[in-house]
């Protein structure tokens, strides 16, 4: 099979990338690209890049993620998450080939008090979700089969910039840093949502011809708030640094945040027999590497 990676140049894009580098995962071709070489800001890019290039699968890493920006720049947001999944969507229809496309908890509004299943309302509360949710929504409409949505939690990796460096690096800036509590979600290491996606993508079942399109909730075991996330990273690293517990609203951001988007993972892990980690042992492996 022929496998294309977008969004090479970001934490998942990195993660998968390190995985069929060192593991030597299977014969199967990987071709790893960023916006240098596909552009989804620019349609005619977009089309051009696939006039001349073709794949079996494509697992779209590449995203518009800056979740407070998006409240300004809403078509840059709106053109990368949703209408080129739109483009991208009809490509795949016409080399026969599959989709799987990484979506977000931020699509639930957070209000309910039980882990969300597949088949809850999605209702956003800020742009990015909006627009996360109209790619999902363009997906399924255009691609009744061959496609899979996975939506994931606050994802962080040894890479770019993420909740877990960000704490790490407020440490050497601030004397008391300030975390919200009332915010809770599943994080999610991008290394493990990584070795997931490839074992979906060696699945005799998923390599089906026309498996109908299906969402699935992805995230580490185990539920925590910013606050307890950030204590943890401290205690792991041996750091003593004082942290204070605020709520969401002494901390004004641009983008309304959900607050709790614990998510369901019994579909993924029944029908592909993934085995999902518990948050804290995928956090001491991923501190360990830096
Ligand atoms: N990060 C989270 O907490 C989180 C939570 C839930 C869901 N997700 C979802 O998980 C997926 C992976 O997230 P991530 O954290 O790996 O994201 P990331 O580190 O921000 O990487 C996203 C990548 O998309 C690329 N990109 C942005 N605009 C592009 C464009 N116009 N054309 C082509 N590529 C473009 C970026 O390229 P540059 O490097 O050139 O900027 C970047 O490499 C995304 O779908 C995201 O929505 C993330």
């Amino acid at each position: 099979m022929k496998i294309l990676i977008t969004g090479k140049n970001g934490q998942l894009g990195k993660s998968i990338h390190k995985i069929v580098n060192t593991n030597n995962f299977s014969s199967d071709e990987f071709i790893f690209v960023g916006r240098e070489e596909l552009d989804l800001s620019n349609k005619n890019n977009i089309n051009s890049y696939f006039e001349i290039n073709k794949f079996d699968v494509i697992v779209n890493c590449a995203a518009y993620t800056a979740v407070d920006k998006a409240e300004d720049e809403k078509d840059l947001a709106n053109q990368i998450n949703h209408l080129a999944l739109k483009q991208l969507a009809i490509i795949v229809n016409k080399h026969q080939a599959k989709l799987i496309h990484i979506s977000t908890d931020y699509v639930f509004d957070g209000e309910s008090n039980k882990p969300y299943l597949e088949t809850d309302a999605p209702n956003p509360v800020n742009f990015y979700g909006k627009t996360k949710l109209a790619g999902e929504k363009i997906i399924q409409e255009l691609m009744p089969t061959d496609a899979i949505i996975i939506r994931v939690s606050s994802l962080y990796s040894e890479y770019d910039k993420n909740f877990v460096k960000t704490i790490l690096r407020l440490e050497k800036e601030q004397n008391e840093l300030s975390v919200v509590d009332d915010q809770i979600s599943s994080p999610t290491y991008a290394s493990d949502l990584a070795c997931t996606i490839l074992e979906i993508i060696d699945n005799k079942d998923y390599q089906a011809k026309d498996r109908l399109t299906e969402i699935y909730h992805y995230s580490n075991k185990g539920e925590v708030s910013w606050y307890e996330f950030a204590k943890e990273i401290f205690k792991l690293k041996g750091i003593h640094h004082p942290v204070k517990a605020i709520k969401t609203k002494q901390y004004p951001t641009a983008a309304q945040r959900p607050k709790n988007t614990t998510m369901n993972k019994d579909k993924i892990t029944n029908e592909f027999n993934v085995k999902i980690h518990d948050w804290k042992s995928s956090l001491i492996t991923c501190i360990s590497l830096w």
